[in-house]
């Protein structure tokens, strides 16, 4: 890979100490999507040709992708963009050409390469061992061996298939399958569809609850043939056509919702707030935390930007948000599943709201990069918050007044920055330990944090 290295920007040794902020003002843009920057570099890799991607996210887990992409054959380039996104260009020999140079790929500490190169490779020729951090290793993986075995795939994995590492001993072609997902889960949903490019026939794909469909518009622009329909409820039903070739596109990548999310719930409960976040992927199975906060009460407005709409048909908006007077909310499983990265953040939104907020369902919480439903407890609670954990739901009664105190990110860089956005509220000093962790999605993120004190 050539490129400059940049710095993870803010705190990454040591605690960060936030202060409360007196006003909040900017207007200002948040990193590229990171599911869509993953899924970009990806596909590049997998279309013969030239790829070229702009407005990329720069986090560590966009960084482990490339470095795979980079691994398995494809020349990649990076460099910077103004304002903290970057551009690829990735040229590739395509998905029949695949090789792999190292025995191990790196996925960092990103469940999404993990699984979806698991798709990717499953029928290709090569063999290979997806690995990762210690928090990577922790994190289900049967859930993709499962139907890439029932589609014809050779994969194993540690503790009995349940755990990363994971190898995977590529061959093609592959069986298609009829397979219902028993978790809401975009990442098992495209693992399957990715493997589907290689089988013989159209492979199916049921969801009971619709998750983000990045993969589907994004191959779909790249000529393969994808459905999706709805099932009459929450649920989805996904085809794909095998053998068919993915082509080289370039792509513009929208401002990431689940980094907006920290402004847009730190402008909503702070009491002297104005802010406006730029060019940020509004796509309907992402904006599901604006929608909530909207519930909420949140004074949130869009303005569609048609111009900057990317290439593979996400929308896209400028949102400005005011301090708002919240209520509590009841968010159902499907509510849930919809906002699941930012199910932190809008817990401490919950905090500020008057009454009882409830998220159902929330159990998935505890299989992301860290336990997150017992760290969001533990850290909101460790600010003075009323939470409580109910079975797999989280209870939080409101609104409550935050004082600051040191609170446990567990290396988990969406509770680093959901803490550090309650600093800006709560009275005193609020500490987050293992801040670094922020630069996994948003390396600016506290620069943001200390530019738009007013
Ligand atoms: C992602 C899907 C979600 C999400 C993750 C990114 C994706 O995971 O939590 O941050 O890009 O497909 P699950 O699909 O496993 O819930």
């Amino acid at each position: 890979m050539h490129g400059d290295a940049v710095p993870a920007g803010g705190p990454t040794t040591g605690p960060a100490v936030i202060a409360p902020a007196t006003r909040l003002r900017g207007d200002f843009r948040v990193p590229g999507d990171k599911s869509i920057s993953h899924r970009a570099l990806m596909f590049a890799l997998l279309a013969r040709g030239e790829s070229r991607i702009t407005g990329a996210g720069d986090g560590a887990d966009v960084r482990s992708t490339a470095g795979i992409v980079h691994a398995l054959g494809a020349t990649v380039e990076r460099a910077d963009e103004p304002g903290g996104t970057v551009r690829y260009r990735v040229v590739s020999s395509g998905i029949d050409a695949l090789r792999a140079t190292e025995a191990t790929l790196d996925c960092g500490n990103s469940g999404t390469s993990l699984r979806l190169f698991a798709g990717i490779l499953a029928g290709s020729p090569v063999t290979v061992t997806l690995d990762g951090d210690a928090s990577l290793r922790r994190r289900p993986v049967a859930r993709i061996i499962e139907p890439l075995r029932a589609m014809g795939a050779t994969l194993a994995a540690r503790d009995q298939d349940s755990l990363p590492p994971v190898t995977v001993t590529g061959h093609a072609p592959l069986r298609p399958i009829d397979w219902t997902t028993p978790v809401p889960s975009a990442q098992v949903k495209s693992a399957i569809l990715l493997a589907g490019l290689r089988a013989d026939g159209t492979t199916t794909v049921r969801e009971r609850v619709a998750t983000r469909d990045h993969t589907e518009r994004m191959l779909r622009a790249r000529g393969i043939n994808v459905s999706s329909r709805t099932d009459g409820g929450a649920g989805a039903i996904i085809e794909i056509d095998g053998g068919r070739a993915v082509q080289a596109i370039d792509e513009r990548v929208p401002g990431d919702p689940s980094a907006a999310a920290f402004w847009l719930v730190a402008g909503a409960i702070h009491p002297d707030a104005e802010l406006t976040i730029r060019g940020v992927g509004v796509n309907p199975t992402r904006r599901a935390v604006i929608d909530l906060l909207a519930r909420m009460g949140a004074l949130i407005e869009g303005h569609p930007v048609g111009d900057t709409r990317s290439d593979v048909g996400e929308p896209v908006a400028d949102l400005t948000v005011r301090s708002s007077a919240l209520t509590a909310i009841d968010a159902s499983p499907e509510d849930v599943a919809a906002a699941i990265d930012e199910v932190p953040i809008l817990c401490l939104a919950a905090t500020q709201a008057s009454g009882r907020s409830r998220f159902r369902g929330a159990g998935e919480l505890r299989h992301k990069e860290s336990d997150r439903l017992a760290g969001i407890a533990a850290g909101l609670r460790a600010l003075g918050a009323d939470v409580t954990v109910d079975g797999d739901d989280l209870v939080i009664d409101g609104p409550t007044p935050l004082s600051g105190a040191p609170t446990e990110s567990l290396d988990d860089h969406r509770l680093a920055m959901t803490f550090a956005v309650a600093g800006l509220i709560a009275s005193g000093q609020t500490t987050i330990d293992r801040p670094g962790s922020a630069a996994i999605s948003y390396p600016a993120f506290f620069h943001d944090l200390e530019r738009i004190r007013a």
